[in-house]
Formats: C-alpha cells, sequence, structure tokens
C-alpha cells in the first residue's frame, strides 16, 4: 500500500493545471484557465480550471474534482493507480507500506502472472513479425483477412508456432516458472507441459489499463475437429464476466460518441476499428453478464448492438438484453443484411457508407424485438397476446418511469392495443416483483428519481355529484395524503408461516384494483387515479405529487386535491384540543384505512353491477335470458354477503 506520506506528496506536488493540460487544451481566461470538458462534448468552452484551488469544474456537466480525480475519471484508474501515475510523472518515489503477508503474497502471484502474460504477448509479437513462419502463415492470413499493418500492430496481435514446446521452453529460459505458465493458461496443465496454442493466431485480452489478462487463439487449419478458438481459462487476473474484448482500446471514442457498439467476437471489433469506427467492444461468444454492463455503463449509457441476421441468435439474446435495460440503459440494435456480420460489412463497405449504414438501420431495442416477435406470431390472437406480455415484461425492467412510460405508449401504437391494457400489466407486473422482492430480501423500495412529467389534459369533466362516490373519495384522499408512506403487515402464507409484506400504500391500491379490474365512475376520481398512477412510475415523494395535484391547471382537480389534502389535520386537531379525545394518528393505522377503503369500493362495484343486472332483468323477455340474468345476481349477492362478512371482521375485529 502507498503511504500516507506519498500521497501527500503527491496531492502536494501534482499541478492541477499541468495535469489537466495533459489532456485538455487550456487557455488563461483572468486567473482561471479554460478549456473545452472531456466529460461531455460541447463547442464553447465551460470547463474551468483553477490553478489557485487546484480543482477543475465544468459548468456544462458539472464534473469536478482535483488532479487525481481528474486522472481517475479522464483514465478510469483505480485510485493507487492514478496515484503511481502522478507520482511517475513529477518523479516521487513511491514509498510502500507494510501490508500483510497474504496480501502480499496474492500481488506478488497476480504480478508474476500479469508478467508471464506480457512476456508471451509480446513472444507471439515477435513471432508473427520475424519469424519466416509467422510471416508466412500468421501475417499473411491477416492480411488476407483484410487487416493493415497498423491495425495488427495496435491490437498487438501474433502468432503461436504450429509447435508442441516452442512456446513453453522460450519462457521458462526466460526464467518465467511453469506453475505460472500453467496457471494463465498458456502451457497445458496436464503431465507433459506442452503449448496449449499452436497454429494458432493471437488476440491479446486487455484491461481497461492495458494490461493482458488472457488470450484468444484462432486456429488456421480448416481441419473440422479442431476448436476454432482456444480461450485462455479464467485466472487469479482473469475473470471473464468483468472483461470485453477491445474496451482499453475503445474507451475514450464511447465517452466521446456516448455509445458503445457490442459485436461478437475479436474480429469484428478489429474489422471496425479499421473502418474508423472505434467505440467497440465484443463479449467474445458468451452473452453478456452483469459485470460487462456495469463495465460500459462507466463510460456511456448507451449500448447498441450489432447483430448478424440469424434469428435465431437474436430471439436467443433478448434475455441478456433485458438485463442491460434493467441496468437503467439504453439499448439500440442495428441488424445486417442476410449473411453479412459487422466484419464482413465493414471490409466491403466505404467508412461513410458504413456510418450512414449504422445510424439509418439504428432500432430501438423494444421497438425492434416486438417487430420481430410480432412478426413471428402472424395473425394468430394468442401468440400475439404472448407478445404484449413478453414486451411488457421487458419495459417493466426499465428502472426510469419516463423512459417506460415512453416505451409503453410506442408499443401501444405499434401493436395497437389502448395504453391503459399495458400500463396496467406493467403496473401488476412491477408490483408482484417487488412484493416478490420484499418478502425476499424484507426491505423497502429502492427510491425512485424525482422527475417532473407533463401534466395529462383532462378531458371536459362531467358534472356529477361527488358525494354519491364517497369510496372514490376515500381511495384518492388516502393516495394524495398517505401514497407514499409504508405499510407493514402480515399475512399466512399457503405453508401456514406468517410471511411480513412492506409495500407503499399506493402500491397495494394499484396493485389490489388492477387485479380486480375495478375503474372509477367518476371521471374526476379516475383521472386522478390515472394521472397519480403515471406519476408514481417516477416519483417518490409525497410531497412531489401532492404539489403536482396542488397546482394542476384544472380547476377541479386541483380544487378537490386541496380540499382533499388540506382538513384532515384541522379536524384531528380541533378534535383533540377542544373535545380532549385522544384520536389515534390516522397514520398508525393506515393498513386498516386502506384495507377498508378497498373492500367499501369492491362493495360499491359489487353493488352497481347489482343494479346494472336488475336493469337487464327488467327489459328481459326471453325466459333463458331472465334465468341466467338472475344466475349472475345470485353469484354477485353471494360475493356482497362475503365481503361484507371481511368487512367487518377484517377492519373491525371485536
Ligand atoms: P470467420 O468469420 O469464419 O472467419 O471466423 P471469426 O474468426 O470471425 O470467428 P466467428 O465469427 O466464427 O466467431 C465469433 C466469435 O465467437 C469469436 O470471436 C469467438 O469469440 C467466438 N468463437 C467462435 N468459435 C469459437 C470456438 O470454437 N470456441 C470459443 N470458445 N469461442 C468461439
Ligand atoms: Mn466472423
Amino acid at each position: 500500500m502507498i503511504s500516507k506520506e506519498t500521497i501527500e506528496r503527491i496531492r502536494d506536488t501534482a499541478r492541477v493545471e499541468e495535469v489537466v493540460g495533459e489532456f485538455v487544451n487550456l487557455k488563461r481566461r483572468g486567473t482561471n484557465l479554460l478549456g473545452l470538458c472531456p466529460f461531455h462534448s460541447e463547442k464553447t468552452p465551460s470547463f474551468t480550471v483553477s490553478p489557485a484551488k487546484g480543482i477543475y469544474k465544468c459548468f456544462g456537466c458539472g464534473a469536478s474534482g482535483d488532479a487525481v480525480k481528474f486522472i481517475m475519471e479522464h483514465e478510469h484508474y483505480s485510485y493507487p493507480d492514478a496515484l503511481k501515475y502522478l507520482a511517475k510523472k513529477y518523479n516521487i518515489e513511491i514509498e510502500e507500506i507494510l501490508v500483510t503477508p497474504e496480501y502480499q503474497e496474492e500481488q506478488n502471484l497476480k504480478e508474476s502472472l500479469y508478467a508471464v502474460n506480457q512476456f508471451a504477448e509480446q513472444f507471439f509479437i515477435d513471432q508473427l513479425w520475424k519469424d519466416p513462419k509467422g510471416q508466412a502463415i500468421g501475417l499473411s492470413y491477416f492480411h488476407e483477412r483484410g487487416f493493415s499493418d497498423e491495425i495488427i500492430k495496435k491490437f498487438r496481435l501474433g502468432y503461436a508456432q504450429d509447435d508442441w514446446t516452442h512456446f513453453t521452453m522460450a519462457a521458462q529460459q526466460h526464467g518465467y516458472k511453469l506453475e505460472y505458465l500453467k496457471a494463465v493458461g498458456l502451457t497445458s496443465s496436464g503431465e507433459k507441459n506442452v503449448d496449449v496454442y499452436r497454429g494458432r493466431v493471437m488476440f491479446p485480452i486487455h484491461n481497461i489499463t492495458g494490461r493482458v489478462l488472457g488470450f484468444g487463439g484462432r486456429t488456421l487449419k480448416v481441419d473440422k475437429s479442431t476448436p476454432k478458438y482456444i480461450n485462455s481459462p479464467e485466472s487469479e487476473i482473469y475473470n471473464k464476466s468483468k472483461i470485453l474484448y477491445g474496451l482499453f482500446f475503445a474507451k475514450s471514442a464511447i465517452i466521446k460518441e456516448d455509445n458503445c457498439y457490442l459485436v461478437e467476437g475479436y474480429t469484428d471489433v478489429i474489422s471496425l476499428h479499421q473502418a474508423g469506427i472505434e467505440n467497440v467492444v465484443a463479449s467474445s461468444g458468451t452473452s453478456l453478464t452483469e459485470g460487462q454492463i456495469q463495465l460500459i455503463k462507466r463510460y456511456t449509457s448507451n449500448i447498441t448492438i450489432l447483430y448478424d441476421g440469424d434469428t435465431a441468435g437474436i430471439k436467443a439474446s433478448f434475455r441478456g438484453i433485458d438485463m442491460i435495460l434493467e441496468a437503467g440503459m439504453n439499448v439500440h440494435v442495428v441488424l445486417f443484411p442476410d449473411g453479412e456480420d459487422p466484419d464482413s460489412f465493414s471490409r466491403k463497405v466505404q467508412h461513410n457508407e458504413l456510418i450512414n449504414f449504422l445510424n439509418t438501420n439504428r432500432k430501438d431495442f423494444i421497438r425492434f424485438k416486438a417487430d420481430v416477435l410480432l412478426h413471428e406470431a402472424g395473425t394468430d390472437p394468442i401468440k400475439r397476446a404472448g407478445v404484449v406480455r413478453d414486451m411488457v415484461e421487458s419495459i417493466a425492467l426499465i428502472p426510469d418511469g419516463i423512459v417506460r412510460n415512453m416505451f409503453i405508449q410506442q408499443c401501444a401504437s405499434i401493436m395497437n392495443i389502448p395504453e391503459q391494457t399495458l400500463f396496467n400489466e406493467l403496473n401488476k407486473l412491477r408490483r408482484n416483483k417487488l412484493k416478490e422482492k420484499h418478502k425476499k430480501e424484507g426491505i423497502v423500495p429502492a427510491d425512485w428519481d424525482v422527475m417532473q412529467t407533463e401534466p395529462i389534459k383532462i378531458a371536459q369533466p362531467i358534472q356529477l355529484e361527488l358525494n354519491t362516490h364517497a369510496q372514490e373519495r376515500e381511495i384518492i384522499r388516502l393516495l394524495l395524503n398517505y401514497g407514499y408512506h409504508d405499510l407493514v403487515y402480515h399475512e399466512k402464507n399457503e405453508d401456514g408461516d406468517t410471511i411480513e409484506f412492506r409495500e407503499k400504500v399506493y402500491e397495494m391500491i394499484i396493485d389490489e384494483l388492477s387485479m380486480d379490474e375495478i375503474n372509477f365512475t367518476h371521471p374526476i376520481y379516475q383521472n386522478i387515479y390515472s394521472e397519480f398512477q403515471n406519476f408514481c412510475n417516477h416519483t417518490h415523494s409525497q410531497e412531489a405529487i401532492q404539489q403536482f395535484f396542488i397546482r394542476h391547471d384544472n380547476d377541479e382537480v386541483r380544487n378537490l386535491a386541496i380540499e382533499l389534502i388540506i382538513p384532515q389535520y384541522t379536524m384531528s386537531k380541533n378534535w383533540e384540543e377542544r373535545l380532549h379525545v385522544f384520536t389515534v394518528p390516522e397514520e398508525e393505522k393506515l393498513h386498516a384505512s386502506v384495507v377498508e377503503a378497498l373492500h367499501q369500493l369492491r362493495l360499491r362495484h359489487i353493488n352497481l353491477m347489482i343494479d346494472d343486472e336488475k336493469k337487464k332483468l327488467k327489459n328481459a323477455t326471453d325466459a333463458e335470458e331472465i334465468f341466467s340474468i338472475m344466475e349472475v345476481i345470485k353469484n354477485l349477492e353471494v360475493m356482497k354477503k362475503k365481503l361484507s362478512e371481511e368487512l367487518t371482521t377484517v377492519i373491525h375485529p371485536l
């Protein structure tokens, strides 16, 4: 570990303007320096460096910090790596303080493995360029593939001789221990110490600071029995789920373009680079992992997946892409023409044409998925319903409510179904997911970002007596006053175990009403309810939602909201003071209030249905019809009775 004294020396010595000045063209402006921000793209400079304070700040994107932070952010270095970088720049000797023997041993092992790989990388490069066989076989293969010398050198490609011990012997002669050669998978782990890569072109795999973690070796034989690629195994230094091929070469372009292209293999990455597209990485044949997504997310929140036209492969990738959506990233896809992959296509066309192709064929993932699935479902209504569910499942994973809503609207129009149907489905899914999560972890839901949305304009309200809709009013009152309060309650599951549920008031209400498919009958309540549903997808504060309705531009909605939000308070305060009655604060009996309100609403719903049926009965003439209506009424009456009983036992237990 670097000693405190060394860290202080580095911090004291490093001049922020010198450190930043290596990457940003700075011009003096009074006591400060000004330049174009390297963390976001801009045309007029708003990136300010203050030598006096030792800090930088961008007034465009808000990035700020000192010299160490700048190197960490700009070069994506860890804290110790940034310190080492600055120490080197200012010729400061690093004093390491004592660490535990275990830590030291682990570090030593890692360093040994890095050293072996570094040697191997250079060895294979030398073979490719200097050895006659390497030139004749390896280099000419790359040339045939259309790789330029410059790109071969940039990606540090190499060649491993078609020989059993050529590499292993050389490495040992240079003092590299057999155990390390085996640990990184360059020498076979069996009894015979033979080279793993024989007669293969070598693609070194780098981490984000450019160290070699492993290799991919492609065979040059056509023999079907040899695997096309051999990849290094996992090791102390190589964790496959946290590495993306090409990221080391792509990171600055990814930041600059604010987008990362994702392709399948090594050659796709390299060919695109050669074609001038540098913001590209490969997952190397495997499906994308959570760790890889997080890696990309450090540089951009936009991923564009480049597909070759194989439908089975595309469908298989959908689950993986859901993971990217869940990480809050925007996913686009580009489908290449039949039989072409990014590698072959980029060699066929000019740079401009390629860029143009990528831009014009870029589709939003959700849209793309809907197209693919709908095409497959054809006109079969059952399959189409399945597609709807599938789509909503993907959309439900998107953490940002505004984005989610946008996709719901888009999907509704593509599939030609009402938005509300999709919203109901979506809310059901999200609530259930939350419930599951809470059951598993026993935690309160993660906060969603507070965001403002355009208020939905309310259609001409119809004058109705509000008080006849007391049950609906009560639900709205609970939402507006306590929607974001936590409910903690216990229920028994099938096994008879008591499970603790935690959810917000609004989650319970929306969940239950959508499961029962109950709609409000009064247009104002219905409108407030819909707006609330929409709004609560992207805010988590009671305060914000109250403000939204209190300032609503529809007079009736605004007045109703104010009326529902304000008086509760004063009422109970008055009661206490004047009558000296000790009332239980509503917060403390919220669960009972919510359950009661929901029951009352259901009861009212059933009553309305019964009324409806009775009206039908009056006009019915046919005996058959009369019997069937009576049957319906009978069933409704049974439900009503049950509900009333529950209402007394659940809400007012004696
Ligand atoms: P051609 O296009 O046929 O010249 O081959 P390529 O070298 O471009 O590889 P291909 O397009 O067939 O495969 C794309 C990616 O899949 C490669 O970069 C590898 O990451 C992975 N891959 C392909 N074959 C194998 C294999 O046999 N084993 C492993 N582990 N990965 C493979
Ligand atoms: Mn290929």
